[in-house]
């Protein structure tokens, strides 16, 4: 059964809740956008409490605390939208959002600044000891000595994964004279004087620090493992803020006690506590060398307030204009401004023959559409329809509805030419 549908709203009717004490620039951002109707919590709620309050709700924003659940999404009848203030999603039934026609935004390039810095930072502390020295001077001791204290000017720095975070500390690392190498699956233009390595092993062999900045993939686990490590330059440095995953964490642990590997900054690990009083296990606990952090590469102020005004951005985009971009379980659909058009949105179950069924919607009143715009994939549809002159919005959006396989169907108003 189809479910559900909305026609077109006047902005101050759309009911925003937001939940988690999200950011007040995402506050700004909708009021900018003419979006008055805005209640936010300062907590998550419960699956309870949610089917509560989700029939009336037309967008929802989260962080990581709230789980919308199949059951919470199948009770949103009007639920247009869900941002996720934050990263990562999976707090979300991204399979049954999908399903029920509702597209999930987030910010996942929000906080790459802050990734940047630290590991900047990092590079200067392992490269002069300097947490391994705090401690000792923490417990009475003095270490005035310049072993193994090194300045960063002149040193290489292997990126590894030349992406959003990769890239920016390629430039960051220049600026403090470093000679960067990286390598990346995928051919990336190198940014500044940064040069790229053939294989993970050339750059391994000729980095005094290496920087991890890969996503989670098969591929990616535990890529740097007893044999990577030692492909190393010997008393070097290793820093992983990317995903646990990543390393082989018993097999670092070894190659630093060791000695091969002088120093490390892991930020991620396989295994991260689920609340702040859990108690963090690993090998590496007790290695002097190792600065361990807990997973707070990106939480700055500064990323949260970037992320409440990014994920408020997609959510207009998509009230206003139907553009799906960002969207982590939709097709993308990059649209235009709507200058003069009626805008249709339907989103429907990939079957064949929808199109036509959409097509004939429109061709059997005469009118003339002036774009199309279609974007699927194996199992979802979206199209966009803008329609010339004079329409009746009400019903061609009731007949929209009616197609079998429809899961939405809206209408935006004209905007002014
Ligand atoms: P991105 O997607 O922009 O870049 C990743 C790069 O890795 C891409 O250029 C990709 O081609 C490359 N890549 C993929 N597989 C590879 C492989 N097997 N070998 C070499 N290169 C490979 O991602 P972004 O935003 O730069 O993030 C990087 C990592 O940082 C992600 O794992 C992300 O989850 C993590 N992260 C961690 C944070 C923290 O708090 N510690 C905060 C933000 C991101």
């Amino acid at each position: 059964m189809p479910t559900v549908t909305k026609l077109s709203l006047s902005k101050d009717k759309i009911n925003i809740l937001l939940l988690e004490g999200v950011h007040d620039n995402a506050i700004d951002e909708l009021a900018r956008g003419g979006y008055a109707s805005v209640e936010r919590l300062p907590r998550a709620l419960d699956e309870e409490e949610l089917l509560e309050r989700i029939g009336s709700v037309h967008i929802l924003g989260i962080r990581s605390r709230t789980h919308l659940t199949a059951r919470v999404l199948e009770a949103a009848s009007k639920l247009m939208a869900v941002g996720c203030f934050c990263i990562g999603t999976n707090q979300v039934d991204l399979k049954a959002a999908r399903r029920l026609g509702i597209p999930v935004f987030n910010a996942p390039y929000s906080n790459t600044r802050s990734v940047a810095e630290l590991v900047i930072g990092e590079i200067i502390m392992l490269m002069r000891g300097i947490f391994e020295k705090s401690a000792l001077v923490h417990g009475g001791g003095w270490m005035k000595s310049a072993k193994d204290s090194y300045e960063i000017r002149g040193k290489t720095l292997g990126i590894v994964g030349y992406g959003h975070i990769g890239t920016q500390v390629s430039i960051l690392a220049e600026a403090m004279g470093m000679q960067v190498r990286y390598y990346d699956v995928v051919r990336k233009l190198a940014l500044g004087n940064a040069r790229p390595c053939e294989t993970l092993e050339e750059l391994l062999s000729v980095s005094d620090v290496v920087t991890l900045h890969v996503p989670d993939t098969p591929q990616t686990r535990n890529m740097i493992g007893a044999a990577e490590l030692a492909s190393m330059k010997p008393r070097s440095h290793l820093i992983n803020a990317a995903r646990g995953q990543v390393v082989d964490i018993p097999a670092l642990a070894a190659a630093m006690e060791s000695g091969h590997v002088l120093g490390a900054a892991i930020d991620v690990f396989p295994k991260e506590p689920g609340a702040d009083n859990e108690v963090f296990e690993s090998a590496l606990r007790g290695i002097k060398t190792a600065i361990l952090t807990p997973h707070i590469g990106g939480s700055t102020v500064e990323a949260q307030a970037n992320i409440g005004t990014e994920v408020a951005q997609k959510l207009i985009e998509y009230s206003d204009n139907g553009s799906t971009v960002g969207a982590v379980n939709f097709p993308q659909v990059a649209l235009p401004v709507q200058l003069g058009c009626t805008r249709f949105l339907h989103v429907h179950e990939n079957r064949p023959g929808m199109l036509r069924k959409v097509n004939e919607v429109f061709s059997g009143r005469d009118l003339n559409i002036a774009a199309q715009f279609l974007q699927t994939d194996p199992e979802l549809g979206y199209v966009v329809v803008d329609v010339d002159g004079e329409v009746d919005e009400l019903e061609v959006t009731n007949d929209l509805r009616a197609i079998d396989g429809t899961l939405k169907a809206r209408f935006l108003f004209p905007g002014k030419r």
